[in-house]
Order: structure tokens, then sequence, then C-alpha cells
């Protein structure tokens, strides 16, 4: 009741034509303004054929070998992000000299912001999905393509857009750095308030490049309005780790622009509409590497054994013994 109040007089001062939409958690949102299966109705592209998220089935990825580790760029320098609270999420500003190479794109990209897409109380709330499973939060680094500036310039190009995205899993321990994090969201639990992390380190949130050899990618969109189809997916298959604790805590601090708890994030799962996601090679090898260490040991260990036996004795008499 307080929130569709709030509502009422939040809406009264907005000007008619102002676009509003909605996470599907927001209940009051539904007359006023559009959840997100009536988002293509003010925002045309959001009902286009390259939309994000989606469900990544692994059984139907394709391995791709033209898809290299990806070179980071001012990953470990100290910088000062603005936290800003946009009404429906909170975006890290990130400076232009954080890039990124490599992975299979063209070109240099710059780092522009980040941002995570949380669920509710004991509830995952990635995006992106794996063989149906839903990850307890998601971390997306939006980088837009040099020589373009802004999502608007990009939004042209089908691959404008590089958009980093690793999923958490629940741990016991906390995560060491993200506590900061945490405390940032807390001071801008209102739409349009800001502070700032001094002396952040992405290294310290996103491992090192050469660590992260498996990934997915398929081309896409940006998974909140306008949906701009301008986006060239990269889902790591290394998880970040999150205690229940921490993710507890990262879901109470902030409020949407309606006044209600920031919770359950996310947009629901896309069709892929003729797609391909691809995977590339050093991440579909790791079962056959695995497979063949096993194979080997197996190997190894017969040879060992059967000699023994055969030296011992073993299987020709002792055996018949018993
Ligand atoms: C971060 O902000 C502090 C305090 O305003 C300033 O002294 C410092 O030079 C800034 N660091 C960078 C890398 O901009
Ligand atoms: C959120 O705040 C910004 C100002 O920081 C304002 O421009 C925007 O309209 C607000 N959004 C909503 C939906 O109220
Ligand atoms: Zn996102």
């Amino acid at each position: 009741m307080d929130f569709s109040l709030h509502l009422l007089t939040l809406l009264s001062l907005l000007p008619q034509s102002t676009a509003l939409w909605c996470y599907q958690s927001q209940f009051s949102c539904d007359d006023t303004c559009r959840d997100p299966s009536r988002w293509a109705a003010q925002f045309p592209s959001c009902g286009g054929l390259r939309q994000s998220p989606i469900n990544i089935v692994t059984s139907k990825v394709r391995v791709n070998s033209a898809l290299p580790p990806f070179s980071f760029i001012g990953h470990s320098d100290r910088v000062n992000v603005t936290v800003q609270n946009k009404g429906h999420s909170a975006h890290f500003a990130l400076p232009p000299s954080v890039q990124l190479t490599g992975g299979g794109l063209t070109g240099h990209y710059r780092a522009a912001q980040f941002h995570f897409h949380w669920g509710g109380d004991r509830r995952p709330g990635s995006e992106h999905t794996i063989d149906g499973e839903r990850f307890p939060m998601e971390l997306h680094i939006v980088h837009i393509k040099a020589p373009y500036s802004s999502l608007a310039e990009a939004e042209h190009d089908m691959a404008g857009i590089a958009l980093l995205a690793f999923l958490f899993e629940e741990s016991t321990d906390d995560h060491p750095h993200l506590d900061t994090v945490i405390a940032a969201l807390g001071r801008v639990q209102n739409n349009g308030s800001s502070t700032v992390i001094s002396s952040f380190r992405l290294r310290d949130v996103v491992p090192p490049a050469d660590s992260l050899h498996g990934y997915y990618r398929y081309v896409g969109s940006m998974t909140t309005p306008g949906c701009e189809q301008a986006v060239a997916w990269t889902v790591f298959h290394r998880k970040l780790s999150i205690s229940s604790r921490q993710l507890d805590a990262i879901i109470r601090q902030c409020r949407f622009w309606t006044g209600q708890p920031m919770t359950d994030t996310f947009r629901p799962t896309q069709p892929l509409d003729g797609r391909i996601v691809y995977c590339s090679m050093s991440g579909a090898a790791q079962t056959p590497v695995v497979h063949v260490w096993l194979c080997v040991f197996l190997v190894v260990f017969w040879s060992v054994m059967n000699s023994h036996m055969t030296s011992t004795g073993f299987m020709g008499e002792e055996l018949q013994d018993v």
C-alpha cells in the first residue's frame, strides 16, 4: 500500500511520455509501466530475434577454435569508481583506461561500467541459465567498442558492445573483496544517489585472463530496455564465489525507483531464434583432458599391477591355492 502510494506520487510528477519499465518483481507496476513481457510495446528492439539473456544448453553448444583467450588492460590499476543507483540497478562506472582485446573480437573495447543481477530471499537471480539452472548472482562488465563512446553510437554494430558475464556460486567463505561492493550499494539506496569507491581494482573481482580460457559466445542484446541488439556476449565457465551472508546482504541494500526493495533484477530468458551458442576450444576440452589423464593413469596402474602380480606369481600360483 505504501509502495503504490509512493508510485502514484512519483508518476504524477513524471511527464506522460516518460518510458517506464519494470522487472517482474515490481508488483505495483501493472498498468502504469511495463513488466518484461510488455517491454516490446514501448521498446521495439525488446521484441527482436537476437535477445538476451538465454538459457545455454551445453549439449547443443558448438566448439569454435577461433575463440582465443582475452587480454585485459588496466584490471590491476587502482581507480576511483563512481557507483550510482539507476533505478533498476546500481552501476559501477569504470574509466576508459580499462580495456579488452582478443576473445575472438576485432579491435579494442573500452570498459564503461559493471553491475550485478541478483535474486531475492534464497532465490537465485542470474540472467543467463545453464541447462536450466539459475545461479545466485551474475556480474556484467559492459565494454564499448572503440571508437564508439556510447551505447547510442555502438547500437548499430552487431558487436558494438562486448558484455562479459560471470555467474556466481554460493560458498561457505566470504568473497574477500565483495564487502566493499556491498557497502557501496548501501550508500546508494535510492534512485539517483551516488557514492565513490576509491582505489578499486577490477582484478580483485575478475580473475586474470589467463585463467579464463573457457567461455560461451553468442550474439544478443542488452537485457534492459532498449534491448539494443549490439552485444557480443561472453559467459565464462569459471564461477565466482559469494557467501550466503554476502548474498543476503547484497539484496537488502538498494531500492527500485518505485521505492520497493531492489530484488529479482533479472529478465526472463529469451528464445534463441536460431542462434548458435559457441564454446571456446579450451572450454570444451576440459572434460576430454580429464578423461585422457584418467586413461593414462589406468594404463600405468594396470601395467604396474600386472608386472607386480606376475613377478610375485600372485596370478599364477597363489590364486589357485585359495
Ligand atoms: C581518487 O580520488 C582521490 C581523492 O579524491 C584522489 O586523491 C586520487 O588522485 C584519485 N585517484 C585516481 C586514480 O583518480
Ligand atoms: C531516477 O533518477 C534519475 C536522476 O538521477 C532520473 O533522471 C530518473 O528519471 C529517475 N527514474 C525514475 C524512473 O524515476
Ligand atoms: Zn546486466
